[in-house]
């Protein structure tokens, strides 16, 4: 288990000081970081004392720390998952090999990449998120807020150490590049759509770090099992991180759902009068964050997912308990097809049907979520199921994005659509009444009208805890 030093300029546990040039490298990047997060990181409550976590090791323990931080001192640094000695690469061309410790000429571009385009989204979210504070429904949330950003943005020196650790000159200059794309800049945005959509309210944020999270979480996994080591030790402690992130999430959407249904078993029928949210508006949302984040994994049929699986470079959902050959050179995997007004099934090469093995591994996870909530509201006595629409309904890549199809897996008319879409997606009225319940609670143990308090604080500490020092 390796500690990490808080004594260098850039904590680590990567021994950055015996390695100048890239200390060097970084120390040189760290200021437009700096800069970065000021300008486009939390807006307002810089200046004020949070109740964050911070890792001191890498192991399962390390995340014991907790202490009031100011944000632009919050500790990023770099830190990796110990080496898993004499590892072997568990898939792919490479398969049964040495871990690779260095970047292999031939696959440098792919690796960059991936890294780019993993990196991006972290400070992405950060920059979505970033009014979120100013309309908090608790001192609770505002902290876990915070902790997610600050996270994000060491997801983001966690990718920019490997560019700069491991691809020279065009590594670097991907890691200032990261600084300057910007969430939904029309002439700079950001590489995915997702990360260019607005995350406007607190509904949004707990459906976003929920769904799209999740989808970080998946992304991850897979390149956890990549034969670039350093790659995959990087991943491996990301998804620690990334753990909180998803429960925030999970536990935000729920206490709004059992905000709604303490409501309605007191008897009310239209929960709005009494500033929470309707189930119904609840799906609605679920509905849209979930399929724009099925889209992040990509087209179902993919060369490119083959070519990542084929060279070692990327993957499966838990790659090493899969019961076969690691090789997928002659298996089959069924993928959706549209037939007539149809989706059917239909067999592909395993290998460019990777994209949509991982997606349908990220359903079933959320799908075990929906279910938690769906369980608060049968509790209740309520007689409704949040879905997850069909995996085709408002896509925009590959297959589905020629289709209007609705939640239940039909091909529709655009007529269709039209006439139901206010059924299947927020609608402006809906986005307006959420905001206008977004009005901040940051008086200790409160919380706004429309979300049920927590079941237990951070770290052991009570609900009414003062999480954010306002003063
Ligand atoms: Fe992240
Ligand atoms: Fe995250």
């Amino acid at each position: 288990m390796s500690s990490i030093d808080y004594i260098e300029r850039i904590p680590n546990n990567v021994n950055l000081k015996d390695n100048r040039r890239l200390l060097r490298a970084l120390e040189e990047w760290q200021p437009g970081f700096l800069e970065w997060w000021q300008q486009m990181g939390p807006e307002g409550f810089q200046t004020k004392d949070v109740y964050l976590r911070t890792a001191i090791s890498v192991d399962a323990q390390g995340w014991a720390h907790f202490d009031w931080v100011r944000m632009p001192e919050y500790r990023w640094g770099i830190f990796l998952a110990d080496p898993e000695p004499g590892r072997v690469v568990p898939f792919g061309d490479h398969k049964g090999q040495p871990a690779w410790q260095d970047v292999p000429g031939e696959y440098r571009g792919t690796l960059r990449r991936l890294i780019v385009t993993q990196g991006d989204t972290e400070p992405a979210s950060v920059e979505q998120q970033r009014h979120l504070g100013r309309t908090c429904p608790s001192l609770y949330d505002l902290r876990n807020l915070f902790q997610v950003n600050v996270e994000e943005g060491r997801h983001l020196w966690a990718m920019v150490y490997l560019l700069q650790a491991y691809f020279g000159r065009d590594g670097r200059e991907e890691a200032e590049a990261l600084l300057q794309r910007r969430s939904g800049d029309r002439d700079k945005p950001r590489i995915l759509g997702a990360f260019n959509e607005r995350t406007p309210d607190w509904l949004s944020f707990f459906m976003f770090s929920f769904f799209t999270d999740r989808d970080g979480k998946y992304q991850l996994a897979s390149l956890a099992e990549s034969a670039f080591d350093p790659l995959s030790r990087t991943c491996r402690f990301m998804l620690t991180e990334e753990a909180h992130h998803m429960f925030v999430g999970e536990a935000g959407v729920q206490r709004i759902v059992q905000r709604s249904c303490e409501l309605m078993r007191q008897g009310s029928a239209d929960v709005r009068k009494q500033g929470a949210i309707d189930l119904e508006t609840i799906q609605r949302y679920l509905n849209f964050h979930f399929s724009v984040s099925l889209d992040l994994f990509g087209s179902e049929v993919s060369t490119n997912a083959a070519t990542f699986f084929t060279t070692s470079v990327k993957g499966r959902f838990e790659e090493t308990k899969q019961p076969d050959d690691h090789q997928l050179k002659e298996a089959t995997y069924p993928v959706p097809a549209v037939a007539g007004d149809r989706v059917v099934m239909r067999d592909e090469p395993a290998l460019t049907a990777l994209n949509e093995r991982l997606r349908e591994d990220y359903i079933a996870d959320c799908q075990r979520g929906v279910d938690r909530w769906n369980r608060v509201i049968r509790e209740h006595g309520i007689d409704v199921v949040l879905e997850l629409p069909h995996r085709g309904f408002h896509r925009a890549i590959g297959l589905f994005g020629d289709y209007r199809v609705s939640p239940d897996g039909r091909i529709v008319t655009d007529a269709e659509w039209d006439a139901k879409k206010h059924e299947w997606l927020p609608t402006e009225a809906d986005a307006e009444y959420v905001r206008s319940l977004m009005t901040p609670v940051v008086e200790r143990g409160r919380f706004a009208s429309w979300i049920a308090p927590p079941s237990r604080g951070i770290n052991g500490q009570p609900v009414d805890f003062e999480y954010v020092r306002l003063v």
